[in-house]
């Protein structure tokens, strides 16, 4: 692990983890509106970054939504060309008492660094640029040749990106990408990730009367929204949390005999938790939010109810079909008297990554140096949707290095990032650079 570059980021470890904070201090929500000035300011700062360290081309590229921002460095002749990915926005930071600092004052606890963002992903896109800097300020050149790509949109859906990236533009021509916004599989253990879960993100909406009614003058006779959003529901899942959406698990894929090999056993009851979690699509309610829920009672039927409902898809379900499953099935199960509508907020496809391919290889060698271990192949239940667009339209393979924790409280109060995989995650990065560029 003796490179000038690692040297350097060992040396320099302290002013990255202030600049860090720096960055951790804006709150960049992707979702509310009244934060889209702070994520403007994120890729203005980190744009400016990439200048001052010796990127080239270095832009931001507006969208529908928040700006992408786009750097280069392309003087590696006949080296391979990483496109590298992350997002500058993060989760919205409530419920705020739960939080023992305040989201947006990074503070280091028990080596640990606390705030929104910390790892999720600010910090570990951050590791990507320290080890562009500490390549570039140590050798004055980079070992193979490199696009940053990173986008502020990434935890509501990513649509600018996934428009940008469809149109296939020059910039983005590439041999692999490197995504560092996933986790090692226990703490020490290197990992690399290789499957993502897909997903389709909509809103049911259940109306029963034109108006609010009196639940006295009007009760039991008319239909109530709350009740028939609850019973529609009940209906998506059996009480062994098999979804009952008609084809719904038609083109689930099985995983591999040789993907089995690395987990645990298979449990009496069909499916251990990993499979679960990686490989087996999900349903789940995430809020209901409407009618009243102020102190004391108030007796109404409410005229409408809605609720947030998301689906995980795995290989080989598609967005589309899902939603159109999902709806049919909302619809003919709805009860009596009332009328829904089920809309689709965003969407993203499964993928998996192949891993016969020179850069996981080079990456396994550059992580056994710096972890001193054999690296772990995970899926993983999160969903990155333009992991499977670098795929599909760019043809690009991905190498998920991911530096969190599975405790790390990510989209939670009180996100971390802990600070030694901070540290060997830019040292894993430089020496991946350098070993792919060999
Ligand atoms: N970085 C996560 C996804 C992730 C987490 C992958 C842990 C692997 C391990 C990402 O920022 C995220 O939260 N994605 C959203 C995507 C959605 C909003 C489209 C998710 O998974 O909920
Ligand atoms: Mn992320
Ligand atoms: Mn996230």
């Amino acid at each position: 692990m003796s490179s000038a570059a690692v040297a350097y980021a060992q040396e320099n470890h302290s002013r990255f983890l202030n600049e860090l904070k720096d960055l951790l201090r804006i709150p960049s929500i992707s979702t509310l509106p009244e934060n889209a000035a702070d994520c403007r300011r994120a890729a203005e700062v980190l744009a400016a970054e990439l200048k001052r360290i010796g990127m080239e081309n270095v832009r931001l590229i507006e969208t529908t939504g928040h700006p992408l921002v786009y750097a280069d460095w392309l003087h590696a002749e006949g080296k391979p060309t990483a496109l590298c990915y992350g997002h500058y926005d993060v989760q919205p930071p409530d419920p705020l008492d739960e939080w023992h600092t305040p989201p947006f004052e990074p503070t280091e606890r028990n080596g640990n660094l606390y705030a929104r963002g910390a790892v999720d992903d600010k910090g570990q896109m951050y590791m990507h640029v320290k080890a562009f800097e500490s390549l570039l300020k140590t050798t004055g050149k980079l070992p193979i040749n490199v696009r940053v790509l990173l986008e502020g949109e990434e935890e509501v859906g990513g649509e600018g990106i996934a428009a940008f990236v469809a149109s296939k533009p020059p910039e983005l021509k590439s041999d692999f990408a490197l995504v560092s916004d996933t986790e090692l599989f226990a703490p020490g253990l290197p990992t690399l990730c290789v499957g993502l879960r897909g997903m389709i993100y909509t809103e049911l909406e259940v109306r029963g009367s034109k108006t609010d009614l009196h639940s006295g003058m009007y009760g039991g006779a008319a239909p109530n929204p709350f009740v028939a959003i609850a019973q529609i529901i009940a209906k998506l899942k059996d009480e062994n949390g098999r979804i009952l959406i008609p084809g719904f698990y038609d083109d689930v894929q099985a995983p591999s005999k040789e993907e089995l090999g690395s987990k645990t056993l298979v449990g009496e009851d069909g499916y251990s938790v990993l499979e679960r979690t990686w490989a087996r699509p999900t349903v789940d309610v995430h809020g209901i939010p409407g009618g009243f829920t102020g102190a004391g009672a108030k007796t109404v039927i409410p005229a409408k109810a809605t609720a947030k409902v998301s689906m995980r898809l795995v290989p080989d379900m598609t967005p589309a079909k899902a939603f159109e499953q999902y709806k049919s099935y909302v619809e003919k199960i709805a009860p009596k008297g009332v009328d829904v509508t089920v809309r689709l907020i965003h969407s993203g496809d499964a993928c998996i990554v192949p891993v016969n391919n020179p850069y996981i290889q080079s990456a396994t060698r550059a992580l056994h140096e710096v972890w001193g271990k054999d690296t772990v192949f995970i899926r993983s239940g999160g969903s990155i949707p333009i992991v499977g667009d670098f795929d599909r339209h760019l043809g690009v393979p991905s190498v998920m290095m991911g530096f969190g924790l599975p405790d790390d409280n990510l989209h939670a109060p009180n996100e971390k990032f802990h600070l030694k995989n901070f540290e060997l995650g830019i040292k894993s990065i430089i020496r991946f650079l350098e070993e792919t560029g060999r």
